[in-house]
């Protein structure tokens, strides 16, 4: 039996169903602790219920009242929260002329209005228990990826959220962890409207990135980018951001879909 700072601890994961929340509810679940997996695909929660214990809680975030539901049966099934790990996300790629007001929506309330009232309705249990929510940003909230332009502002308003309620939320006792994952082989692409056409940088496993944000956990950390090197772009983009756009034109791969626009 796991005796980690994990063991036992009583976690949500969104988007448990794929990619990198089921990634991470498998690595949680060796550190003994006991989950309640969100998403929409109930044969994928099931199947990772078999796995790892963790009680399914299908629902589609989409729906307005959905976030405070998932919470409140994740609290019923576990009987308090220790960890919420909000990482459902969608992406939607090419020129933002070319997206529908219906596509815009969509980014709109899964990855920022879903967050934010699942955020609402979880803080209060976290305080009692003094955890730790985990919110999944992306490494174009970070740097502003052309063809991503909607995409990239949900993220980043992700991670302003994130900086922001850290300092309102740290002296109750939560934590906020910010994770800014780059390319990640997940069916993320497959799902959004175009594939991932870059030629680099070359997706990493979901699995190691689910490590290291277990690993940022349980090191009480704020802040995850993964894989590490995206760190140093993210630091020149916030630095110099005049010198990291002459380098981005010079040597960033641009996608398909805007090498014709
Ligand atoms: N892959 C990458 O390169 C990458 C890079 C940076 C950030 N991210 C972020 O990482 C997060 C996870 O993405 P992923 O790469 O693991 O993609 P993924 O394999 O497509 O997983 C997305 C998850 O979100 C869930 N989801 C989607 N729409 C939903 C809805 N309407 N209601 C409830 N759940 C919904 C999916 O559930 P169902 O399968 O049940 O529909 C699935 O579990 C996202 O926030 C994404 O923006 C990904």
């Amino acid at each position: 039996m796991p005796d980690g700072p994990l063991a036992g601890a009583r976690i949500l994961v969104t988007g448990a169903s794929s990619g990198i929340g089921e990634a991470t509810a498998r690595v949680l679940a060796t550190r003994g602790a006991r989950l309640a997996a969100a998403g929409r695909n109930r044969s994928a929660l099931a199947e990772l219920g078999e796995a790892t214990g963790a009680q399914a809680l299908p629902g589609d975030l989409l729906d307005p009242a959905e976030a405070r539901a998932t919470v409140r049966r994740a609290l019923d099934a576990l009987g308090g929260l220790d960890v919420v790990v909000s990482n459902a996300g969608i992406g939607w790629a090419g020129p933002f002329d070319e997206m529908t007001p219906a596509d815009i929506d969509r980014l709109l309330d899964l990855n920022l209005r879903a967050t934010a009232h699942l955020v609402h309705a979880a803080l209060p249990a976290l305080r009692h228990s003094g955890g730790r929510l985990v919110l999944v940003g992306s490494i174009a909230g970070m740097l502003g990826v052309p063809g991503e332009a909607w995409y990239s502002a949900t993220k980043a308003g992700l991670a302003g959220f994130a900086d922001a309620l850290r300092a309102e939320v740290t002296p109750a006792g939560v934590g906020v962890t910010l994770v800014t994952p780059g390319v990640v082989a997940t069916r993320f692409f497959d799902r959004r409207n175009r594939g991932y056409d870059r030629q680099r940088p070359r997706p990493v496993a979901a699995e190691r990135l689910a490590e290291a944000l277990v690993a940022a956990v349980e090191g009480g950390r704020d802040e995850l980018v993964y894989p590490g090197w995206l760190r140093l772009p993210a630091r020149l983009h916030g630095g110099l951001p005049g010198l990291y756009r002459a380098l981005a034109r010079r040597f960033a791969s641009p996608p398909t879909a805007l090498r014709s626009a």
